[in-house]
Protein backbone atom coordinates (compact mmCIF):
# COMPACT_ATOMS: atom_id res chain seq x y z
CA UNK A 1 0.00 0.00 0.00
CA UNK A 2 1.26 3.17 -0.49
CA UNK A 3 -0.18 7.06 -0.70
CA UNK A 4 -3.79 7.88 0.37
CA UNK A 5 -7.67 7.18 0.03
CA UNK A 6 -8.52 7.96 -3.31
CA UNK A 7 -6.96 8.50 -6.83
CA UNK A 8 -3.44 9.39 -7.50
CA UNK A 9 -1.95 9.71 -11.14
CA UNK A 10 1.44 10.43 -11.34
CA UNK A 11 4.06 11.00 -14.29
CA UNK A 12 2.09 9.19 -16.93
CA UNK A 13 2.78 9.61 -20.53
CA UNK A 14 0.92 8.15 -23.42
CA UNK A 15 2.02 7.89 -27.24
CA UNK A 16 -0.17 5.92 -29.81
CA UNK A 17 1.79 5.13 -32.77
CA UNK A 18 4.53 7.10 -31.75
CA UNK A 19 2.71 10.03 -30.97
CA UNK A 20 2.56 11.49 -27.65
CA UNK A 21 -0.71 12.25 -26.47
CA UNK A 22 -0.54 12.50 -22.67
CA UNK A 23 2.58 13.94 -21.10
CA UNK A 24 4.00 14.57 -17.51
CA UNK A 25 0.04 14.11 -16.53
CA UNK A 26 0.24 13.99 -12.84
CA UNK A 27 -3.26 14.05 -10.67
CA UNK A 28 -4.17 13.48 -6.83
CA UNK A 29 -8.37 13.15 -5.89
CA UNK A 30 -9.02 12.73 -2.94
CA UNK A 31 -11.60 10.20 -1.40
CA UNK A 32 -14.92 11.27 -1.77
CA UNK A 33 -13.89 14.66 -4.24
CA UNK A 34 -14.96 15.18 -7.95
CA UNK A 35 -12.79 16.56 -10.09
CA UNK A 36 -13.72 17.47 -13.66
CA UNK A 37 -11.11 17.09 -16.59
CA UNK A 38 -11.98 19.71 -19.37
CA UNK A 39 -10.05 20.78 -22.21
CA UNK A 40 -10.77 20.60 -26.00
CA UNK A 41 -11.76 17.82 -28.45
CA UNK A 42 -8.29 15.14 -28.90
CA UNK A 43 -6.38 16.97 -25.91
CA UNK A 44 -6.34 13.12 -23.91
CA UNK A 45 -9.23 13.51 -21.66
CA UNK A 46 -10.67 10.14 -22.48
CA UNK A 47 -7.08 8.69 -23.12
CA UNK A 48 -6.38 9.35 -19.15
CA UNK A 49 -9.37 8.21 -18.45
CA UNK A 50 -9.14 4.52 -19.96
CA UNK A 51 -5.58 4.36 -18.88
CA UNK A 52 -7.23 4.96 -15.12
CA UNK A 53 -10.02 2.54 -16.03
CA UNK A 54 -7.23 -0.46 -16.87
CA UNK A 55 -8.93 -0.43 -20.84
CA UNK A 56 -5.94 0.87 -22.47
CA UNK A 57 -2.10 -0.53 -21.07
CA UNK A 58 0.29 2.16 -18.92
CA UNK A 59 3.35 2.98 -20.87
CA UNK A 60 4.63 5.19 -17.97
CA UNK A 61 3.83 6.63 -14.99
CA UNK A 62 1.71 4.61 -11.62
CA UNK A 63 -1.83 4.41 -11.20
CA UNK A 64 -2.67 3.92 -7.74
CA UNK A 65 -6.53 3.95 -6.06
CA UNK A 66 -6.81 3.70 -2.33
CA UNK A 67 -3.33 3.23 -2.07
CA UNK A 68 -2.78 0.38 -4.26
CA UNK A 69 -0.77 -0.02 -7.41
CA UNK A 70 -3.65 -0.87 -9.83
CA UNK A 71 -1.63 0.39 -13.00
CA UNK A 72 2.49 0.44 -13.83
CA UNK A 73 3.87 -0.67 -17.15
CA UNK A 74 3.69 -4.32 -17.62
CA UNK A 75 1.58 -4.54 -14.08
CA UNK A 76 -1.62 -3.37 -15.14
CA UNK A 77 -4.65 -5.01 -13.31
CA UNK A 78 -7.59 -5.61 -15.69
CA UNK A 79 -10.36 -3.22 -14.98
CA UNK A 80 -12.81 -5.57 -13.24
CA UNK A 81 -10.23 -5.52 -10.48
CA UNK A 82 -9.69 -2.16 -10.03
CA UNK A 83 -13.11 -1.00 -8.09
CA UNK A 84 -13.75 1.30 -10.87
CA UNK A 85 -17.06 2.12 -12.36
CA UNK A 86 -16.85 4.15 -15.61
CA UNK A 87 -19.82 4.94 -18.45
CA UNK A 88 -18.30 6.28 -21.53
CA UNK A 89 -18.99 8.92 -24.48
CA UNK A 90 -21.62 6.70 -26.12
CA UNK A 91 -23.70 4.86 -23.27
CA UNK A 92 -23.76 1.11 -24.77
CA UNK A 93 -26.37 -0.74 -22.79
CA UNK A 94 -26.48 -4.87 -23.50
CA UNK A 95 -29.48 -4.85 -25.68
CA UNK A 96 -30.50 -8.25 -25.12
CA UNK A 97 -30.23 -7.68 -21.36
CA UNK A 98 -33.50 -6.11 -19.58
CA UNK A 99 -33.07 -2.79 -17.47
CA UNK A 100 -32.70 -5.15 -13.99
CA UNK A 101 -30.29 -7.35 -15.44
CA UNK A 102 -28.30 -4.03 -17.34
CA UNK A 103 -28.42 -2.45 -14.09
CA UNK A 104 -27.42 -6.02 -12.36
CA UNK A 105 -24.81 -6.51 -14.66
CA UNK A 106 -21.87 -6.61 -12.34
CA UNK A 107 -23.52 -8.08 -9.21
CA UNK A 108 -23.42 -11.83 -10.64
CA UNK A 109 -21.85 -12.96 -7.81
CA UNK A 110 -24.66 -11.50 -5.33
CA UNK A 111 -27.33 -14.07 -4.65
CA UNK A 112 -30.53 -13.37 -6.80
CA UNK A 113 -32.51 -11.58 -4.23
CA UNK A 114 -29.65 -9.50 -2.81
CA UNK A 115 -29.01 -8.44 -6.91
CA UNK A 116 -32.93 -7.43 -7.09
CA UNK A 117 -32.99 -5.18 -4.11
CA UNK A 118 -30.01 -3.54 -5.07
CA UNK A 119 -30.89 -3.09 -8.47
CA UNK A 120 -34.66 -1.91 -7.46
CA UNK A 121 -32.62 0.53 -4.93
CA UNK A 122 -30.70 1.79 -7.95
CA UNK A 123 -33.47 2.30 -10.18
CA UNK A 124 -35.05 4.11 -7.56
CA UNK A 125 -32.32 6.38 -6.94
CA UNK A 126 -31.93 7.60 -10.68
CA UNK A 127 -35.95 7.86 -10.93
CA UNK A 128 -36.80 4.73 -13.52
CA UNK A 129 -38.83 2.96 -10.82
CA UNK A 130 -41.18 0.72 -12.98
CA UNK A 131 -38.43 0.07 -16.01
CA UNK A 132 -37.09 -3.12 -14.17
CA UNK A 133 -38.47 -4.95 -16.88
CA UNK A 134 -38.22 -2.62 -20.11
CA UNK A 135 -35.71 -3.16 -22.91
CA UNK A 136 -32.97 -0.39 -23.75
CA UNK A 137 -34.50 0.17 -27.26
CA UNK A 138 -37.22 1.21 -25.17
CA UNK A 139 -35.92 4.11 -23.37
CA UNK A 140 -35.30 7.55 -24.26
CA UNK A 141 -31.46 8.31 -24.60
CA UNK A 142 -31.68 10.39 -20.69
CA UNK A 143 -33.33 7.16 -19.51
CA UNK A 144 -30.11 4.82 -21.33
CA UNK A 145 -28.23 7.36 -19.43
CA UNK A 146 -29.32 7.23 -16.20
CA UNK A 147 -29.61 3.42 -16.78
CA UNK A 148 -25.90 3.39 -17.51
CA UNK A 149 -24.98 5.12 -14.67
CA UNK A 150 -27.21 2.93 -12.17
CA UNK A 151 -24.95 0.11 -14.21
CA UNK A 152 -21.98 2.04 -12.82
CA UNK A 153 -22.74 2.57 -9.33
CA UNK A 154 -24.39 -0.80 -8.81
CA UNK A 155 -21.18 -2.85 -7.46
CA UNK A 156 -20.51 0.67 -5.44
CA UNK A 157 -17.09 1.60 -7.05
CA UNK A 158 -14.83 3.68 -4.70
CA UNK A 159 -13.61 5.27 -7.88
CA UNK A 160 -16.36 7.11 -10.56
CA UNK A 161 -15.20 7.52 -13.94
CA UNK A 162 -17.38 9.74 -16.13
CA UNK A 163 -16.74 10.51 -19.90
CA UNK A 164 -19.22 13.17 -20.99
CA UNK A 165 -21.47 11.00 -19.78
CA UNK A 166 -24.44 13.76 -20.16
CA UNK A 167 -23.31 14.75 -23.93
CA UNK A 168 -26.63 12.99 -25.44
CA UNK A 169 -29.04 15.32 -23.71
CA UNK A 170 -30.88 18.08 -24.61
CA UNK A 171 -29.65 20.82 -22.17
CA UNK A 172 -32.76 20.49 -19.90
CA UNK A 173 -32.60 16.86 -19.84
CA UNK A 174 -28.84 17.36 -19.49
CA UNK A 175 -29.10 19.77 -16.19
CA UNK A 176 -31.59 17.33 -14.54
CA UNK A 177 -29.77 13.93 -15.44
CA UNK A 178 -26.43 15.82 -14.33
CA UNK A 179 -27.81 16.87 -11.22
CA UNK A 180 -28.91 13.65 -10.22
CA UNK A 181 -25.96 12.23 -10.91
CA UNK A 182 -23.86 14.02 -8.85
CA UNK A 183 -25.91 14.09 -5.95
CA UNK A 184 -25.90 9.97 -6.18
CA UNK A 185 -21.91 10.67 -6.60
CA UNK A 186 -21.97 12.90 -3.62
CA UNK A 187 -24.19 10.50 -1.20
CA UNK A 188 -21.85 7.45 -1.66
CA UNK A 189 -18.68 9.27 -1.44
CA UNK A 190 -17.08 8.58 -4.63
CA UNK A 191 -14.00 9.69 -5.30
CA UNK A 192 -15.05 10.65 -9.42
CA UNK A 193 -13.59 11.86 -12.23
CA UNK A 194 -15.30 13.57 -14.90
CA UNK A 195 -14.56 14.48 -18.36
CA UNK A 196 -16.00 16.90 -20.23
CA UNK A 197 -15.39 19.72 -22.58
CA UNK A 198 -18.14 22.27 -20.95
CA UNK A 199 -16.85 25.09 -19.11
CA UNK A 200 -20.46 25.37 -17.50
CA UNK A 201 -20.91 21.60 -16.76
CA UNK A 202 -17.46 21.77 -15.07
CA UNK A 203 -18.18 24.68 -12.74
CA UNK A 204 -21.21 22.90 -11.83
CA UNK A 205 -20.41 19.76 -10.67
CA UNK A 206 -16.14 19.59 -10.00
CA UNK A 207 -14.70 20.11 -6.29
CA UNK A 208 -11.48 21.09 -8.88
CA UNK A 209 -11.64 21.52 -12.53
CA UNK A 210 -7.93 20.46 -13.89
CA UNK A 211 -7.78 22.02 -17.69
CA UNK A 212 -5.96 19.59 -20.30
CA UNK A 213 -4.40 21.15 -22.99
CA UNK A 214 -2.58 19.02 -26.17
CA UNK A 215 -2.16 16.16 -23.33
CA UNK A 216 -0.62 17.91 -20.24
CA UNK A 217 -2.26 19.46 -17.56
CA UNK A 218 -3.01 23.46 -18.02
CA UNK A 219 -4.10 24.69 -14.67
CA UNK A 220 -5.95 22.54 -11.46
CA UNK A 221 -7.82 24.01 -8.92
CA UNK A 222 -11.51 25.45 -7.62
CA UNK A 223 -13.57 26.78 -9.99
CA UNK A 224 -14.04 29.97 -8.74
CA UNK A 225 -10.22 30.32 -9.36
CA UNK A 226 -9.97 28.72 -12.59
CA UNK A 227 -12.56 31.30 -14.13
CA UNK A 228 -11.12 34.77 -11.88
CA UNK A 229 -7.48 33.51 -11.95
CA UNK A 230 -6.68 31.78 -14.84
CA UNK A 231 -2.89 31.00 -14.88
CA UNK A 232 -2.66 31.35 -19.26
CA UNK A 233 -4.56 32.94 -21.72
CA UNK A 234 -5.67 29.22 -22.97
CA UNK A 235 -7.74 29.13 -19.80
CA UNK A 236 -9.07 32.28 -19.72
CA UNK A 237 -10.57 31.62 -22.94
CA UNK A 238 -11.64 28.25 -22.56
CA UNK A 239 -13.21 28.75 -19.33
CA UNK A 240 -15.35 31.79 -20.60
CA UNK A 241 -15.76 34.53 -23.69
CA UNK A 242 -13.25 37.29 -23.56
CA UNK A 243 -12.90 40.50 -25.24
CA UNK A 244 -9.38 40.99 -26.32
CA UNK A 245 -6.98 43.80 -26.67
CA UNK A 246 -3.19 44.22 -27.67
CA UNK A 247 -0.77 46.12 -25.50
CA UNK A 248 2.43 46.70 -24.93
CA UNK A 249 3.87 47.16 -21.25
CA UNK A 250 5.16 50.84 -20.12
CA UNK A 251 6.08 51.74 -16.76
CA UNK A 252 4.49 48.57 -14.89
CA UNK A 253 1.20 49.19 -16.71
CA UNK A 254 -0.71 48.72 -19.78
CA UNK A 255 -3.12 51.22 -21.69
CA UNK A 256 -6.68 49.95 -22.13
CA UNK A 257 -9.46 52.22 -23.09
CA UNK A 258 -10.52 52.56 -19.08
CA UNK A 259 -7.45 53.47 -18.35
CA UNK A 260 -4.03 52.14 -17.34
CA UNK A 261 -3.92 48.09 -15.46
CA UNK A 262 -1.08 47.75 -13.26
CA UNK A 263 1.55 44.89 -14.91
CA UNK A 264 3.49 43.64 -11.92
CA UNK A 265 4.09 40.83 -13.46
CA UNK A 266 5.81 42.27 -16.86
CA UNK A 267 8.50 43.86 -17.82
CA UNK A 268 8.42 46.97 -19.55
CA UNK A 269 8.60 46.72 -23.54
CA UNK A 270 6.54 43.03 -23.38
CA UNK A 271 4.17 42.50 -25.59
CA UNK A 272 0.44 42.22 -24.03
CA UNK A 273 -3.06 40.32 -24.45
CA UNK A 274 -5.47 42.09 -21.77
CA UNK A 275 -8.70 39.78 -21.63
CA UNK A 276 -11.70 41.24 -20.55
CA UNK A 277 -14.71 39.16 -19.62
CA UNK A 278 -17.98 40.58 -21.18
CA UNK A 279 -19.19 40.71 -17.42
CA UNK A 280 -16.21 42.94 -16.24
CA UNK A 281 -17.50 45.79 -18.06
CA UNK A 282 -20.33 47.48 -16.20
CA UNK A 283 -22.75 49.84 -17.51
CA UNK A 284 -24.30 52.96 -15.57
CA UNK A 285 -27.97 52.10 -14.39
CA UNK A 286 -27.73 48.25 -15.09
CA UNK A 287 -27.99 46.21 -12.34
CA UNK A 288 -24.30 44.70 -12.20
CA UNK A 289 -24.34 44.00 -8.46
CA UNK A 290 -20.68 45.96 -8.46
CA UNK A 291 -19.38 44.52 -5.12
CA UNK A 292 -17.01 46.89 -3.59
CA UNK A 293 -14.67 47.25 -6.63
CA UNK A 294 -14.31 50.30 -8.05
CA UNK A 295 -14.57 50.32 -11.60
CA UNK A 296 -12.16 52.77 -13.89
CA UNK A 297 -12.48 54.22 -16.23
CA UNK A 298 -16.11 55.60 -17.81
CA UNK A 299 -16.37 55.77 -21.86
CA UNK A 300 -19.58 56.54 -24.04
CA UNK A 301 -20.38 53.24 -26.05
CA UNK A 302 -22.64 53.14 -28.72
CA UNK A 303 -25.13 50.07 -28.76
CA UNK A 304 -24.60 47.58 -31.70
CA UNK A 305 -27.39 45.39 -30.68
CA UNK A 306 -28.64 43.43 -28.12
CA UNK A 307 -30.40 40.39 -27.47
CA UNK A 308 -31.88 38.69 -24.33
CA UNK A 309 -29.95 35.19 -23.43
CA UNK A 310 -32.82 33.83 -20.92
CA UNK A 311 -30.87 34.23 -17.91
CA UNK A 312 -28.59 37.35 -18.80
CA UNK A 313 -28.29 39.90 -21.75
CA UNK A 314 -25.85 40.28 -24.18
CA UNK A 315 -25.27 43.69 -25.47
CA UNK A 316 -22.85 44.57 -28.46
CA UNK A 317 -21.14 48.03 -28.29
CA UNK A 318 -18.47 50.02 -29.64
CA UNK A 319 -16.54 53.04 -28.23
CA UNK A 320 -17.27 55.62 -30.89
CA UNK A 321 -16.16 58.64 -28.86
CA UNK A 322 -12.83 58.69 -28.56
CA UNK A 323 -11.38 60.86 -25.27
CA UNK A 324 -9.10 63.44 -26.76
CA UNK A 325 -6.74 62.91 -23.56
CA UNK A 326 -6.13 59.14 -24.82
CA UNK A 327 -4.86 60.65 -28.00
CA UNK A 328 -1.68 61.46 -25.60
CA UNK A 329 -0.48 58.00 -24.79
CA UNK A 330 2.24 57.14 -26.53
CA UNK A 331 1.49 53.24 -26.24
CA UNK A 332 -2.82 53.53 -26.50
CA UNK A 333 -3.82 50.49 -27.16
CA UNK A 334 -4.57 49.38 -30.47
CA UNK A 335 -8.22 50.19 -30.65
CA UNK A 336 -11.38 47.21 -30.29
CA UNK A 337 -14.07 48.45 -31.78
CA UNK A 338 -16.45 45.73 -31.19
CA UNK A 339 -16.96 44.84 -27.36
CA UNK A 340 -19.46 42.36 -25.73
CA UNK A 341 -21.41 42.88 -22.14
CA UNK A 342 -22.93 40.55 -19.98
CA UNK A 343 -25.54 41.92 -17.99
CA UNK A 344 -27.47 39.94 -15.75
CA UNK A 345 -31.30 39.71 -16.55
CA UNK A 346 -33.50 41.11 -19.15
CA UNK A 347 -31.43 44.29 -20.25
CA UNK A 348 -32.10 45.44 -23.59
CA UNK A 349 -30.58 48.94 -24.67
CA UNK A 350 -32.08 50.28 -28.15
CA UNK A 351 -29.60 49.79 -30.98
CA UNK A 352 -27.66 53.00 -31.35
CA UNK A 353 -28.41 54.30 -27.86
CA UNK A 354 -25.62 55.58 -25.60
CA UNK A 355 -24.31 54.02 -22.29
CA UNK A 356 -21.41 54.78 -19.93
CA UNK A 357 -19.18 51.75 -19.70
CA UNK A 358 -16.36 51.16 -16.92
CA UNK A 359 -14.14 48.26 -16.21
CA UNK A 360 -14.11 46.15 -13.27
CA UNK A 361 -10.17 46.06 -13.28
CA UNK A 362 -10.50 42.53 -11.26
CA UNK A 363 -12.14 41.02 -14.09
CA UNK A 364 -9.15 41.75 -17.03
CA UNK A 365 -6.21 39.46 -17.06
CA UNK A 366 -3.15 40.31 -18.90
CA UNK A 367 -1.02 37.82 -20.33
CA UNK A 368 2.54 38.25 -22.61
CA UNK A 369 1.85 37.24 -26.20
CA UNK A 370 3.35 33.55 -26.89
CA UNK A 371 4.06 33.61 -30.30
CA UNK A 372 4.35 37.63 -31.32
CA UNK A 373 3.77 36.99 -35.36
N1 LIG B 1 -6.78 4.14 -30.20
C1 LIG B 1 -6.15 5.20 -30.71
N2 LIG B 1 -5.18 5.06 -31.63
C2 LIG B 1 -4.53 6.13 -32.13
N3 LIG B 1 -4.76 7.40 -31.76
C3 LIG B 1 -5.70 7.61 -30.83
C4 LIG B 1 -6.45 6.53 -30.26
N4 LIG B 1 -7.33 7.05 -29.37
C5 LIG B 1 -7.13 8.38 -29.39
N5 LIG B 1 -6.16 8.74 -30.27
C6 LIG B 1 -5.66 10.10 -30.50
O1 LIG B 1 -5.19 10.60 -29.28
C7 LIG B 1 -5.54 11.96 -29.10
C8 LIG B 1 -6.32 12.12 -27.82
O2 LIG B 1 -7.56 11.43 -27.96
P1 LIG B 1 -8.64 11.38 -26.81
O3 LIG B 1 -9.73 10.50 -27.29
O4 LIG B 1 -7.97 11.04 -25.54
O5 LIG B 1 -9.11 12.90 -26.80
P2 LIG B 1 -10.33 13.60 -25.99
O6 LIG B 1 -9.73 14.73 -25.22
O7 LIG B 1 -11.09 12.58 -25.26
O8 LIG B 1 -11.19 14.21 -27.18
P3 LIG B 1 -12.82 14.37 -27.30
O9 LIG B 1 -13.18 15.56 -26.45
O10 LIG B 1 -13.01 14.65 -28.75
O11 LIG B 1 -13.44 13.09 -26.86
C9 LIG B 1 -6.29 12.37 -30.34
O12 LIG B 1 -5.39 13.02 -31.20
C10 LIG B 1 -6.75 11.05 -30.94
O13 LIG B 1 -6.82 11.13 -32.33
MG1 LIG C 1 -13.01 11.85 -25.42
Amino acid sequence: MTGAAGLDLSDIHHAYAGTAVVRDFALTIAAGELVCLLGPSGCGKTTVLRLVAGLEPLQQGRVIIDGRVVGAPGRDLPPEARGVGFVFQDVALFPHLDIADNVGFGLRRQSAEARRRRVETLLERVHLTGYAKAWPHQLSGGQQQRVALARALAPAPRVMLLDEPFSGLDTRLRSVVRDEALHLLKADGVTTLVVTHDPEEAMFMADRIAVMRDGRLEQVGAPADIYTQPASEFVAEFMGEVNRIDGVVHDGSVATPFGRLPTPDHADGTAVHVLIRPEALKIAGADQGILGAAPIGSLAARVLASRLLGRTSWVHVCFDTDPAHRHDEPDAPQRHSHWHVRVPGQFLPAEGSLLQVSLDPRQAFVFAVQDPT
